[in-house]
């Protein structure tokens, strides 16, 4: 855990926040690999989510909303965490997750548990009052409830069908810890499955066994992943049953995602707060219902995150020992990196036409500091799958060494086949 949060800093992946004022209350900064590596997990759900399917269109609802809309969710009323305190050293934490003994100073003299609200609060326009209230999201998932007929009607779709969304959430949590497992401000990926009322166990199994592949194939080991079902005591306000994606983090099982069976709870209570008939009609049977909702949730930071520390390796090449990310070439920050052999400015021109060459297909990096050595150690730490290598003899043959980051095996490929080559790889 702690060679990945250093690795983080070190090589521009995630810094802490507002740093050089000492940082801000768990809150982090996507730097320039990390940014690149959040959005490629975002595109490998949206893809599989979205991109590939016929029945889940998506949307990008805001962020602010009013509380009309966290009255009908059930938020305002049971978003909360049992709060105590410790009356010894006074750290607070969440009484669900200590086992009656504070974990600073191990006192059990703690206080009653009291529930603490989660939500974000603010004010929208100049005047601060109670009907200027307005709520940071805590979940993505209402902005789908409440489109549900905008996009019924814009996008004629027919349960079973789904709304998909990715985005940032908000959620004053009491003990935000394990890095940016658990911060106050992160990123959701969220798809809200519409279907009728009697399909609803099938799709909750068919979604469950998706989203498990989904993980596996970008490269989580399977023994590093595992389904939970929630106890009874566990189900949130609006769920008959859910299921938790969990990975082996460092500290043990904990969840990446929550795959849950949110009934027909949020439409029936959004049509009754706001008076719209949240409902479809099935023109060709007569049949009007209102659907009920599968809900593969999961955190895309937090995702982020696993897939960091599932491919930290080190090894050892040529005797010298090596940190390399053994990332699927899909979340890698960079795809391929453009390497001179040496800092020689006669190479510079045939570098730059192989970088116009292969920056349109995938992202690339450019370095030219430091031993070609050096430079591919600096590369396996950040996950780079590929380096193209213009050498000296690549001014002669038009030719580029392309060396594997797992295998660290080189193959000369000429200039000519290098698109292909790398679309080839690409795609695995
Ligand atoms: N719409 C349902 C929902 O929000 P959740 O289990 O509270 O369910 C879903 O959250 C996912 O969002 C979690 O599995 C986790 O990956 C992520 N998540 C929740 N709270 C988080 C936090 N404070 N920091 C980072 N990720 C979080």
């Amino acid at each position: 855990m702690e060679r990945v949060v250093n690795l983080c800093k070190r090589r521009g992946f995630i810094f802490p926040s507002a740093e050089i004022y000492g940082g801000f209350r768990s809150t982090y900064d996507y730097g320039p690999l990390g940014v690149n590596m959040l959005r490629n997990v975002k595109d490998a759900w949206w893809r599989s989510m979205v991109q590939m399917r016929d029945d889940v269109v998506g949307i990008d609802a805001a962020v602010l909303s009013p509380g009309q809309i966290w009255e009908a969710s059930g938020h305002l009323a049971t978003f909360t965490d049992p709060l105590v305190d410790c009356r010894s050293c006074h750290e607070r934490w969440r009484a669900d997750k200590i086992a009656g003994t504070c974990p600073n100073c191990g006192s059990s003299d703690l206080t009653e548990p009291r529930a603490f609200h989660l939500m974000f609060k603010t004010y929208a326009g100049p005047v601060e009052e109670e009907s200027a209230l307005a709520y940071l999201r805590p979940e993505t998932a209402q902005g789908m409830f409440v489109n549900f007929l905008n996009v019924v009607q814009t996008a004629r779709k027919k349960p079973p069908f789904g709304i998909a969304q990715v985005g940032k959430s908000f959620r004053n949590e009491i003990t935000p810890q394990n890095f940016v497992f658990r911060t106050r401000e992160f990123e959701q990926m969220e798809l809200e499955y519409f279907v009728p009322p009697g399909e609803a166990e099938k799709w909750f199994e068919y979604w469950t066994a998706e989203r498990m592949g989904w993980y596996l194939d970008l490269g989580i080991p399977a023994d590093r992943l595992r389904l939970r079902d929630h106890e009874p005591d566990e189900l949130s306000h609006y769920s008959t049953a859910t299921a938790d994606v969990e990975f082996l983090f460092p500290w043990g099982w904990d969840e990446l995602e929550g795959i849950a069976n949110r009934t027909d709870f949020d439409l029936r209570a959004h049509a009754e707060h706001s008076g719209e008939k949240l409902e479809y009609f099935d023109q060709g049977t007569g049949e009007r219902y209102v659907p009920h909702v599968i809900e593969p949730s999961a955190g895309a930071t937090r995702t982020m995150m696993a897939f960091l520390i599932a491919s930290y390796s080190e090894d050892e090449v040529s005797g010298e020992r090596r940190v390399l990310l053994r990332l699927d070439p899909r979340l890698s920050p960079y795809q391929v990196a453009v390497l001179p052999l040496s800092k020689n400015e006669a190479l510079e021109p045939l570098c730059r036409e192989v970088l116009d060459l292969v920056r349109p297909l995938c992202m690339c990096d450019y370095d030219v500091t430091q031993s070609i050595g050096r430079r591919y150690r600096r590369q396996d730490e950040i996950g780079t799958p590929w380096c193209v290598t213009v050498d000296f003899d690549s001014l002669n043959d038009r030719s580029v060494t392309v060396r594997d980051r797992d295998t660290t095996a080189q193959v000369r490929v000429p200039i000519s086949d290098l698109t292909t080559e790398i679309t080839h790889r690409l795609r695995g």
